[in-house]
């Protein structure tokens, strides 16, 4: 590395503050990413093994990264008014969490549905978050990127991300290089509240944008731990789609496993509920265990190591496998030596 952009290296430093489960692992260098320029700077000079980090509240280090972090720090709002629709840019850098108690406040609704989810903007399209019945790409217009190969920078089309539940083009492999510096979204004037899923239906239809943020809110802080607080990274597995022929079985044995009709693409089933009644003790590995409020959650009660980590994501999938039949598949990303991979 050259020294014209030494002022943009800490050091090399432990990750423990970079992700949200804390794991003791290090990185060969991490930077902080407060303006675009600096990465093309970054690009020129030779970056290594590139890694780009929101708040790590969805990645998982099984060991040192041999390679070079880049934190995304970059900060902005904008918001063009339509006649029909809110027009909004939000840098990749900012905290989801705080944009949607931001576009709330100015009363722009649309996004309350999917609040309190940790972590950053341009960490949003990525795994295409979702809660309650919403998702990103219900709102998402573009997403701005840069190419950390080539330098370049391109807005990218929501048309063209191949959103999916948990899933989008920046999942697959051939696109892991890029940097996603901000998100544009639209949200429509004609609004009425979302309240299709199950936790939410104790609200009336007239309810404001600003009760329903609430009642996630509510529900949100009742279930699911503090990642700051308590290690975690959310949803541990994704929620299996099983064919219908496959639920039929199921729901005959087990009346009361939770499902979601996805029509001619099958049955969404609860992970939560088969991690729950799989039978498996202790649910626990070392410092690493099943959170006791919400089982699709595992938590680092505080001297976690990523192997006991490993162990107890291995033993539930084994466990739901041969008890269930059905395959958890992890939804959080794993990293270590020079990039992700697939360890369970
Ligand atoms: P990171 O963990 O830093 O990164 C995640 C992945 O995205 C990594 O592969 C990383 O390389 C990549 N990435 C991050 N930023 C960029 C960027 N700018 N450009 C390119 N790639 C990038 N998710 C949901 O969908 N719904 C939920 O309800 C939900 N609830 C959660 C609750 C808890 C308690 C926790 C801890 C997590 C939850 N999550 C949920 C998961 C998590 O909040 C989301 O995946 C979030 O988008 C991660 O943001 P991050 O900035 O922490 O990403
Ligand atoms: N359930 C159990 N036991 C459990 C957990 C859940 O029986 O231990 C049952 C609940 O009673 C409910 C059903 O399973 O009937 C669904 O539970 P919940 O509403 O908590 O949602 P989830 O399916 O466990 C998904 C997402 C969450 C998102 C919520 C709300 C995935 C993998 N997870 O969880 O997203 O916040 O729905 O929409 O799709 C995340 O991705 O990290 C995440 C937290």
């Amino acid at each position: 590395m050259g020294s014209t952009a030494d002022h943009l290296y800490i050091k090399p430093v432990s990750l423990q503050s970079c992700h949200t489960f804390k794991f003791h692992h290090e990185a060969q260098l991490c930077v902080e990413i407060t303006d675009v320029s600096q990465l093309k700077v970054l690009v020129h000079q030779g970056l290594e093994a590139p890694l780009v980090l929101g708040e790590g509240s969805n990645v998982i280090f099984t060991g040192d990264y041999e390679g070079h972090v880049l934190l995304n720090k970059l900060k902005g709002r904008d918001v063009i008014e339509e006649e029909d629709a809110y027009l909004i840019y939000l840098a990749g850098g900012e905290s989801w969490s705080e944009s949607v108690v931001w576009s709330i406040e100015q009363n722009m609704p649309g996004l309350e549905n999917l609040a309190l989810i940790p972590g950053s903007v341009g960490a949003a399209p990525v795994q295409n978050i979702g809660a309650y019945g919403v998702e990103f790409k219900d709102f998402c217009v573009a997403v701005h990127e840069c190419d950390l190969v080539t330098g370049l920078c391109r807005r990218r089309l929501a048309s063209d991300c191949d959103f999916g539940y948990r899933s989008s083009i920046y999942k697959h492999d051939t696109s892991r290089d890029v940097f996603i510096t901000g998100v544009e979204l639209r949200l429509p004037k004609i609004w009425s509240p979302t309240l299709s899923y199950g936790a939410l239906q104790n609200l009336s239809d007239d309810a404001t944008a600003l009760e329903v943020m609430q009642e996630v809110i509510h529900i949100r802080q009742k279930k699911l731990p503090d990642p700051y607080v308590l290690g975690n990274a959310g949803s541990f597995f994704k929620n299996p789609i099983v064919s219908n022929a496959q639920f039929q079985d199921l729901i005959k044995t087990y009346p009361k496993l939770p499902f979601y009709d996805l029509g001619d693409s099958g049955y969404k089933l609860a992970a939560g509920w088969l991690i729950e009644h799989c039978g498996l003790e202790p649910m626990r590995e070392g410092d690493i265990a099943v959170h006791t409020d919400q089982a699709l959650v595992l938590v680092n009660l505080g001297q976690g190591h990523s192997d006991d980590l490993l162990k107890l994501a291995k033993r539930i999938q084994d466990r739901v496998h041969l008890m269930f039949h059905v395959a958890l598949e992890p939804e959080v990303h794993f990293y270590q030596g020079r990039g992700v991979w697939y360890p369970l």
